[in-house]
């Protein structure tokens, strides 16, 4: 057998270790041990993990690594975010959406993450913003799977051009319908909302994707109107509640009646970690709530759950990296998801569980998949959260399109060890005697 790329000694993130994994033509054509083949290219992966791309499902790219443009969000609240990217939204060009998106898109192969699922807020009557991601889908399509949202920021019925901009903007060719009913005038207004929203979604067989109930208001109680809808209109599968931060705060009952009525509507849910860490809980003195929904009961009931990025840089969060890793990581820490199972499980969070919100065809890591992969400097998931660990090497379609160099750090101290490599201090196997 002759391929184009061949992977030697990979350790997957389902623990089978010493696989080798085979490339032809952009696709994967083996994944077992000891694959005896001729290679363009040998990538020695010496038992690293080997996983699928990252995957973001929820992000904001028109307004990435805009921070300080017109100026800082002095309360940190989202609602002072909104305030702040209405007055940059007049200011914006084309061009410079495009450049700093696809600025964005540079970080994000250089940390392995090549599906980004972006809400692109219609809201400005210019629908510039759309126009200019749609135009960066084009540009980066080789190398990400980029799958816009067409979002009302302001509102679908509070914004006074939303519902028409919302039908141009799908129109033009953006993939999933969005929504924010926790921030339309009345509950009852963003129940109509999400009515109208999925019943588009159902007409032109699109996803949707919803702003829900990211508020600390225990009442807002969008997600059930939201899987109600999902339900009558056969849309299982196929729409997706992110945030969903209200949850943190309900009544323990009414949540018992509600994620059975997600389960059933086989809503997704993303969680964004980053962000409602620090959004939520602003009004509340102490004890101060966490504002994470509540993941590993959603997980126990069987929802599929993701974590996405949100914001980078951008009107609501200074920071960001566009590292799925730290996501992860702080996901599992707010969420108190410590067992080795639920910590592995966080991995697939932001790796197969996302992939499966956007319906990318060909994730994964068997054979027939696309050869998309990225070699860790770990040994396995719940080391590669811990160290967000270093992106050694990005493979897109059998080709390396990003490399990275291995963290380690020259020690000079007598008598220790010349290098650490923090991949190298797990406990060893038998444990602490
Ligand atoms: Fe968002």
């Amino acid at each position: 057998m002759s391929v184009d790329l061949l992977l030697r000694n990979a350790t997957l993130p389902d623990g089978r270790t010493g696989i080798d994994i085979a490339c032809e033509g952009g696709k994967i054509v083996g994944v077992e041990r000891g694959i005896e083949a001729e290679a363009g290219q040998v990538i020695d992966a010496d038992g690293r993990l080997v996983a699928p791309p990252f995957v973001d499902v929820h992000f904001h790219m028109d307004a990435t690594l805009s921070l300080g443009l017109p100026r800082m969000n002095q309360s940190g609240t989202l609602l002072e975010g909104i305030a702040l990217w209405g007055e940059l939204k007049p200011l914006l060009t084309h061009e410079a959406v495009i450049e700093r998106a696809l600025r964005y898109c540079d970080l994000a192969v250089s940390q392995g993450l090549l599906a980004i699922r972006s809400h692109v807020d219609i809201c400005d009557d210019r629908l510039l913003a759309v126009e200019a991601l749609l135009d960066v889908r084009e540009k980066v399509k080789d190398y990400i799977d980029l799958q816009l949202v067409a979002f009302p920021q302001d509102g679908y019925f509070r914004s006074p051009n939303a519902a028409a901009n919302l039908e141009r903007a799908l129109d033009m060719g953006i993939d999933v319908v969005g929504g924010i009913p926790h921030f339309e005038r009345t509950m009852a207004d963003g129940a109509a909302s999400l009515k109208i929203l999925c019943e588009i979604a159902a007409a032109r067989g699109l996803l949707v994707d919803i702003h829900c109930d990211e508020t600390d208001d225990p009442l807002s109680r969008h997600i059930e109107a939201l899987s109600y809808e999902t339900q009558r209109l056969g849309l299982q599968g196929r729409v997706a509640g992110s945030h969903l931060t209200s949850m943190h705060s309900m009544d323990n009952y009414y949540v018992s009646k509600l994620i059975p009525l997600m389960v059933e509507a086989g809503v997704h849910a993303i969680a964004n970690p980053l962000i409602n860490i620090t959004l939520q809980g602003r009004h509340d003195t102490y004890p101060k709530r966490r504002g994470q929904t509540r993941v590993p009961e959603l997980r126990a009931a069987g929802v599929n759950v993701a974590f996405g990025h949100d914001c980078v840089m951008d009107p609501w969060y200074s920071l960001g990296s566009g590292d799925m890793l730290e996501v992860a990581h702080m996901a599992l820490h707010v969420g108190q998801m410590t067992s080795r199972a639920a910590m592995t499980w966080c991995f697939e969070a932001v790796t197969t569980n996302p992939a499966r919100i956007m319906g990318l065809e060909g994730y994964g890591l068997e054979p027939g998949c696309n050869a998309d992969f990225v070699v860790l400097q770990a040994a396995d998931p719940i080391e590669a959260i811990r160290l967000k660990a270093a992106r050694l090497f990005v493979i897109r379609r059998g080709q390396v399109i990003a490399e990275g160099v291995p963290r380690v750090s020259a020690l000079n101290l007598p008598g220790r060890p010349g290098l650490v490599d923090p991949a190298a201090y797990a406990p060893k196997a038998g444990g602490v005697s």
